[in-house]
Parts: C-alpha cells; sequence; structure tokens
C-alpha cells in the first residue's frame, strides 16, 4: 500500500485526477470504477478540466459506480445516478452506453446483482477504482459486519452512514435505509485501487485500515491484501499517522 499525504483538499484531488487521468492516457479504453460522496467531487472537477483542456479523451472509456440507493428514483437530486450527471458524466464525453450504475429500482434486484458482476467481469476488469472511505471505514456501502461480502448486493445502511449521509438530504428520515453496492469481492478484484479521503472525521479509520487487523469489522481493512493500493489524504485525514507510515506531498507545485 503506497499513501500519500497531500497539504490539503485541493492538492488531493488534483493528485487523484493526475493518477486517473494517467491511467486513461496509457490506456484510452479503460474500465473506471467510479465513487460518489464529497470526497472525489474535487477530483471530477480536476479530471472534466484536463478533458476541456484536450488532455484526456473518454471516448473508449468505460465506468461502473459503487453503489446507488435502494429504490430511490434516479431523477431524485440525491440519487447517485443524479450526482454522477451533475458531478461529471454531463462534462466529459464518456458514451452513456458505457456507463454503469448499480440500478437501485430493478424489480429483480438479486438478478441485478448478479448481472452487474458479470458485467464487469465481461468488460475486462476494472483497471482502476476509486474509493471513499465512511467514518466506519465502509468502503462502497459495505458497513462493517461479520464477514466480507464478496459480490455486488443489497444491504441495511447503518445508521451512522444515514445520518452522516443526512447533510445531502431535508431530513434524517429522507435518508433511504438500504442501497446496492459492488460488494467487497468485486473491488477487490480491481487492478488498482485509488482510496481518498479528506478531514479529521477520516483519521480514525484510515489509522485502523493501515494499523489495525484485516477484519470486516473494519471494512477498508481488506486493502491492506491488495497488491496495488494507493491512499491519498489530506493533513487532517492523515493526522494520526506516523510520519514515516507515509510519503508526503507538501508543495502543491510538486503534484503539478
Ligand atoms: C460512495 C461510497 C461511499 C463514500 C463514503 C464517503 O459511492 O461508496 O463509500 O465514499 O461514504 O463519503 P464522503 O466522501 O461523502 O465522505
Amino acid at each position: 500500500m503506497r499513501i500519500i499525504v497531500c497539504e490539503n483538499y485541493e492538492s488531493l484531488s488534483k493528485k487523484a485526477a493526475q493518477i486517473v487521468g494517467s491511467q486513461i492516457i496509457l490506456k484510452p479504453n479503460s474500465i473506471l470504477g467510479l465513487a460518489t460522496g464529497s470526497t472525489p467531487v474535487g477530483m471530477y472537477k480536476n479530471l472534466i478540466k484536463m478533458y476541456e483542456e484536450g488532455l484526456i479523451d473518454f471516448a473508449k472509456v468505460k465506468t461502473f459506480n459503487l453503489d446507488e440507493y435502494y429504490k430511490l428514483p434516479v431523477d431524485n437530486i440525491q440519487s447517485y445516478h443524479y450526482f454522477m450527471d451533475e458531478n461529471f458524466f454531463n462534462h466529459v464525453n464518456i458514451p452513456r452506453e458505457n456507463i454503469h450504475i448499480p440500478d437501485g429500482l430493478a424489480s429483480d434486484i438479486e438478478n441485478e446483482c448478479i448481472s452487474y458482476d458479470e458485467s464487469i467481469n465481461n468488460s475486462g476488469g476494472i483497471d482502476i477504482q476509486v474509493l471513499g472511505i465512511g467514518n466506519n471505514a465502509h468502503i462502497g456501502f459495505n458497513e462493517p459486519t461479520i464477514n466480507f461480502n464478496k459480490g455486488t448486493h443489497v444491504v441495511t445502511l447503518d445508521e451512522s452512514t444515514r445520518e452522516a449521509n443526512a447533510r445531502f438530504f431535508n431530513s434524517l428520515d429522507e435518508v433511504p435505509t438500504k442501497a446496492v453496492t459492488m460488494g467487497i469481492g468485486s473491488i477487490f478484484k480491481s487492478k488498482k485501487i485509488l482510496l481518498l479521503a479528506s478531514g479529521k472525521n477520516k483519521a480514525k479509520a484510515i489509522y485502523d485500515t493501515v494499523h489495525g487487523q484485516v477484519t470486516p469489522q473494519v471494512p477498508s481493512s481488506i486493502l491492506l491484501l491488495h497488491h496495488d493500493v494507493i491512499m491519498i489524504l489530506d493533513k487532517e485525514a492523515s493526522s494520526l499517522l506516523n510520519e514515516d507510515d507515509y510519503e508526503s506531498v507538501n508543495d502543491y507545485e510538486k503534484v503539478k
């Protein structure tokens, strides 16, 4: 696991976009695994800028998102379909047919989960998976539990996750209780994983991931066993780590 600590959220976002951007330059038909939430928004802004400047072309890229709320209409402004359109897809040239997000409205949800994993496999597998991390160390919506769930599945969200996400809704009551998420197995099969974390409220989850035991009670801890993980943190998210745990990118110019 390679851990990079950036001075702030802006340099973290730029660094993340450079890694994803270089993946696309080196392999124009890359398969990207994408995340929603506050953390990757800056990365998406930087990728849009790189696209507008002609540095990267998404024409052959395929994407698979990690998760979607269960039974939330896709035109609801809190759906992850809506989020991805607003923050990324409407601003770059990824062909619509190349975009995949779990369908939380599918009438046969079990079949939807199986086909989602099959589509990832049939596409050749994810080249680079972008992850955020929950305050409780969830990745995707794989909440702390008693075993690592392998494939895409329906999950009941932890109260702490609903509370953390209530900031996007009018009230806690409106936050869905369930979601469809790629499983730990689906995530783990990715060739490269890029985990982003910003802010003090992520520091404990990051410490537990790097220094704790590999346990489904800390879902992100499985990443310690993956052969190619880059964690990009800002100073606050790294605040519980020791300095010799990571390389530091202190100067914005260094990631230019
Ligand atoms: C989102 C996802 C979640 C978030 C996590 C952090 O697709 O899978 O695991 O990455 O909840 O969310 P933020 O970035 O809003 O703190």
